[in-house]
């Protein structure tokens, strides 16, 4: 593999313990031919409503073809997403020890719950469990995939389109693949609902789609939690408004490999998608007034940049676009200003974390030099 095909983060795969849940509720294995043909059959028609149909498509986990695709093929390959964010959280320290309290919004079939519980029994952590979403289908299919994973939830009906009265606080809540569905005039009562369901040291985690209209979406509302004080915890390396949305047809997003199950790669065979690397635009965003610790310690000098592309290399000199000091930047090293001290910039991926400092850094210009210092920073352990 060239260095530039080098993505962030670890490459993900699916626990045992989930396949086995899938195969009892499907009642057969899920890589046998009749299993993949009907799952390829409800993701053709998934895939179309959910990207090119939008407008009707909302109640497509009440059709029990959809649903059973939807459970198995978009569950196994957004649960997985999680878990480097988890990860991430882990390390920096903002988990509660041992586990938390928990609550999903738009949970669909349980991705986030099932997603938290593997994550958690790996780390022998324990979470309490809540899964919500606005159909009552889908609560109930939530309900029907812990029970097979032998995790215990609670779930029930709640609609973030309407003011939410959900009882006691929670450490986390999670929004995966929904608020992109939400229509966006409902974006400042929901985050009062938010800051009212969350812990003092609560936080909120969205991951979403990473194709440019939901992408977008998702990043307008974290704008515009970030300019009611909220803070961002991650990915971005500091709380501005968001300079992806500043051009027109600017988005941004993070992705993983994934290590796809056999059943996963017959789908993708069928019809024609291809989950080798998994996607998506998400934030992890901290209440006003939280206490959250920065990336950098107090005595650190220089900035931390987002990486935002793929690394470009090409005959003396690689470079890469990154998020810094709230504006996108082309920064360029050439190779005969390589030194120890600057070396992982030719190593950047999509979506790293660079510690920059130096005078090129400083002086906003393109290209760096000998005397500028990068550091890729390693955000999981
Ligand atoms: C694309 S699915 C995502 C399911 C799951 N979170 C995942 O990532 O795999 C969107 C889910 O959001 C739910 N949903 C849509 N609008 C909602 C709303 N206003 N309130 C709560 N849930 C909603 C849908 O019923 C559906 O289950």
């Amino acid at each position: 593999m060239s260095r530039n095909a080098r993505r962030a983060g670890p490459r993900l795969r699916l626990p045992k313990e989930l396949l086995t849940a899938l195969e009892k509720l499907e009642g057969e294995p899920l890589d046998a031919g009749p299993a993949v043909r009907r799952i390829a059959a409800g993701v053709t028609r998934l895939n179309h409503g959910l990207t090119r149909a939008r407008g009707g498509f909302g109640g497509y986990l009440r059709d029990p073809e959809l649903r059973a695709a939807y459970r198995t093929y978009y569950l196994c390959t957004n649960a997985p997403k999680l878990w480097p964010v988890l990860d991430r959280l882990e390390a920096r320290g903002l988990l509660p020890a041992g586990g938390g309290r928990a609550l999903e919004l738009g949970c669909g079939p349980g991705t986030g719950v099932a997603g938290l519980a593997l994550w958690a029994a790996a780390h022998g952590q324990q979470w309490t469990l809540r899964a919500t979403d606005v159909l009552r289908e889908a609560a109930a299919g939530a309900e029907e995939l812990m029970r097979a994973l032998g995790v215990p939830v609670t779930t029930g009906v709640l609609d973030l389109a309407a003011p939410m009265k959900v009882e006691g606080r929670w450490d986390l809540v999670l929004c995966m693949n929904v608020l992109n569905e939400l229509d966006a005039r409902h974006d400042a009562r929901l985050l009062d609902d938010l800051r009212g369901l969350l812990s003092p040291d609560g936080l909120w985690v969205a991951i979403e789609p990473a194709s440019s209209a939901e992408s977008r979406r998702v990043l307008a509302l974290r704008d515009r939690a970030v300019a009611a004080g909220w803070q961002v915890v991650a990915p971005c390396p500091n709380a501005l408004a968001c300079p992806a949305l500043a051009a027109a047809d600017g988005w941004c997003h993070g992705e993983w490999h994934f290590e796809r199950p056999p059943f996963v790669r017959a789908v993708d065979r069928e019809t024609g998608l291809l989950r080798e690397v998994l996607k998506a635009t998400w934030f992890v965003l901290a209440p006003p007034g939280a206490q959250i610790p920065p990336v950098l310690g107090p005595d650190a000098k220089g900035t931390l940049a987002r990486v935002t592309t793929a690394r470009n290399d090409a005959k003396g000199r690689s470079d890469v676009e990154v998020c810094i000091d709230g504006a996108l930047r082309r920064l360029e090293l050439q190779t005969r200003d390589r030194t120890p001290e600057n070396a992982d910039f030719f190593d950047l991926s999509r979506h790293d974390l660079a510690h920059l400092e130096g005078p090129g850094v400083a002086s906003g210009e393109r290209r760096l030099g000998a005397d500028d210092r990068v550091e890729r920073v390693e955000e999981s352990t």
